[in-house]
């Protein structure tokens, strides 16, 4: 063999070489672009801040409140939402505190001068929803001061 057969043949084991970690180089790049393009439609990654599937969600809750309507969550939530945002704000609904009682003379009030629907099977869930959420019992102020010595102002 020839040094000059010699040379080439190493050169070629050389450019072998090259070529396969190119490859590899390459098979890397595109699975890395791949596996970067993906998530965004195929994984929750709410980890990196990034979530499609909630953000797609207009009936996403956080910290127990119905992000659209600031709602309460709770059994009866979506009936609720549904039945008692169409016409007015849910801030309406939400600021109000009543007893059952109160809150079924509402929707009845409603119902007689303001087109409200009969709300059929879903006025039980409604009404134990806003009864349970929105009831007078909370308490919505700082209770009475007690045991107080009273002074008198001197003029
Ligand atoms: C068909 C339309 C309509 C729907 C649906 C509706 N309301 Fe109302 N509601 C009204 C109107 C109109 C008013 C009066 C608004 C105003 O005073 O600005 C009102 C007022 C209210 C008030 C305030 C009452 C007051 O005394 O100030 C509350 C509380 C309320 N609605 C709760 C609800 C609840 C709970 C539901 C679901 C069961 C609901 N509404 C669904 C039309 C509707």
């Amino acid at each position: 063999m020839t040094d000059h057969k010699r040379f080439w043949r190493r050169e070629r084991a050389v450019y072998r070489i090259l070529i396969v970690i190119c490859a590899v180089v390459l098979i890397a790049a595109i699975a890395t672009v791949y596996f970067m393009a993906a998530p965004v439609n195929e994984i929750n990654d709410t980890e990196n801040g990034y979530s499609s599937i909630p953000e797609e969600d207009p009936d996403r809750i956080e910290n127990g409140i119905h992000l659209r309507t600031g709602f309460a969550e709770g059994v009866g939530l979506m009936e609720t939402v549904n039945n008692c945002t169409g016409c007015h704000s849910a801030q309406l609904v939400t600021q109000n505190r009543m007893s059952r009682e109160g809150w079924v003379a509402t929707i009845r009030w409603m119902q007689e001068s303001q087109n409200l629907w009969d709300l059929g099977e879903e006025e039980p869930i409604i009404v134990n929803y806003l009864a349970t959420h929105y009831t007078p019992t909370d308490k919505g102020r700082r209770e009475n001061l007690a045991n107080i010595d009273w002074y008198v102002l001197e003029e």
